[in-house]
């Protein structure tokens, strides 16, 4: 089993360039397959859940090809099954998008319920509601989610709380239903504007995304198109709060500093200098002490709950107490365990972690137990005393694309490794 192997202490400086946003790619290659012609996109984000993706569209009949490691071109026109095969699809979360974007080209989809990180219960309540509106009648039966309409007709919907997936694949599947389509209470994050985006440029007519209500008016037929994704808002600022944490002074270049606002505005209130720039953003925290501050994870424009981790492993570094509040999901504090074996002093109650600062972690063996919480437990270790080894890194790899290369290129002192003797080898070499 791979691992990854640190020795900490050294603030991380540099440029650093940031990859295309998976949580918008998964999305738009889901809905690349509903045109029948072929669609190429690029500054796709090369990681596991993306792989995994599109191996299950081609397993279904589409055409998938990679023109190089970030590019790929889909083609849905030769799709005959409706049936996403289960082994594929059980290890991700967007699963639950291949049943928006079939309902919405074939009328029907059968979809593996979603895996993806234990980070709560995750239902899909929503996105059913949405499709029955729109005509479908749904059903779950061994693990499969079965949705099927004659016909599907625009309708208004109302989400009961703010869901990008639901946001995302009612988007899809009103995409092509007759008439329009009203979505309220929608999700804003800037992937779900992009998701918009590429469906428009296939010839949707989708309007008010990014607003808390998205238009719809249905069409026969969406047609190819060549589109980029937008970077990722969660690797950038992963690496922002990396320079906080190890004292660094960090650049992410080619992002879009807006999207990155609620992150910027922390690490100001934490005392780091940020300076923005037209495609980059830079975190200064050198020879200082991050001040306390709290945090509260909210939908878009707020505090991103998939940078929950990344912040809490700074606070607890910062003079003072903090407070950090999870109101997306209830079960994403799995990381403060295998924290203090590093040092940190937080105490969990209920979905409020209370965290006091400590001077600095020690190296120690921990376990990656989700994604956000796995990148965020390597930066902890980066900026630790000593060595450590993080185990059940594949969690990390379904979101991070070389994720130890571009530490590395910061001073990172890391490396990759799946057995004890190379493990040895680089403790023997970092000395
Ligand atoms: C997406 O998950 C992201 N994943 C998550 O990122 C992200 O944390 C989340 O949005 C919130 O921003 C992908 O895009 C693949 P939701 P999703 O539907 O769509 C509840 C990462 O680290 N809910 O916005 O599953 C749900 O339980 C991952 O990249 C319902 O109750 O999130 C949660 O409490 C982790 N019923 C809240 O809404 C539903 O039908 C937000 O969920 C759907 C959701």
């Amino acid at each position: 089993m791979e691992q990854y192997v640190i020795k900490g202490g050294t603030p991380l400086k540099g440029n650093v360039s940031i990859g295309g946003a998976k949580n918008a790619a998964l999305g738009i290659l889901a809905a690349a397959i509903m045109s029948d012609e072929t669609v190429t996109i690029e500054n796709v984000p090369n990681v596991r859940d993306t792989r995994v993706l599109l191996q299950a569209i081609e397993e279904i009949g589409a055409k998938v090809k990679y023109l190089d490691n970030n590019t790929v071109e889909i083609n849905g026109s030769t799709i005959t099954d409706v049936t996403v095969d289960y082994d594929y699809i059980k290890k991700i979360r967007a699963s639950y998008y291949l049943l928006g974007a079939l309902l919405g080209k074939k009328h029907e989809s059968n979809v593996a319920l979603p895996g993806g990180c234990n980070i709560g219960s995750r239902p899909i309540d929503q996105h059913l509601k949405g499709f029955r509106a729109l005509g479908a009648f749904d059903d779950i039966d061994k693990g499969m989610v079965h949705v099927k309409a004659d016909r599907l007709v625009g309708a208004h919907i109302y989400f009961d709380v703010v869901t990008v997936g639901a946001t995302i694949n009612l988007m899809m599947a009103a995409c092509m239903a007759e008439g329009a389509t009203i979505l309220e209470n929608a999700a804003k994050e800037p992937h779900v504007v992009d998701v918009a985006n590429f469906l428009n440029a296939m010839g949707a007519n989708i309007k008010g995304a990014g607003t808390d209500v998205i238009r719809i008016k249905g069409v026969d037929k969406l047609h190819g198109c060549s589109y980029s994704i937008i970077p990722d808002q969660i690797e950038a600022g992963t690496f922002m709060l990396a320079a906080a944490t190890t004292n660094g002074d960090i650049t992410v270049c080619n992002v879009i500093p807006k999207h990155l606002e609620s992150i910027s505005a922390k690490l100001l209130e934490m005392g780091c200098t940020v300076i923005e720039g037209d495609d980059s953003v830079r975190v200064v925290a050198t020879d200082r002490t991050l001040k306390a501050t709290n945090v509260k994870t909210l939908p878009y424009p707020g505090f991103p709950t998939d940078m929950q981790p990344q912040m809490a492993i700074a606070l607890a570094l910062a003079e003072g107490n903090s407070i950090v509040t999870e109101s997306i999901f209830e079960n994403r504090f799995k990381y403060v365990g295998e924290l203090a074996r590093m040092g940190a002093k937080i105490k969990v109650e209920g979905n409020t972690a209370y965290i006091e600062g400590v001077k600095g972690y020690s190296g120690a063996d921990v376990s990656a137990p989700d994604l956000r919480a796995g990148a965020a437990l390597v930066v902890a270790a980066l900026a630790a005393e000593g060595f450590s080894v993080i185990d059940d890194i594949e969690y990390i790899q379904r979101g991070y694309e070389n994720f130890e290369g571009k530490l590395s290129s910061l001073g990172g002192s890391i490396e990759k490794v799946d057995n004890e003797r190379d493990l040895q080898k680089f403790k023997l070499k970092i000395g």
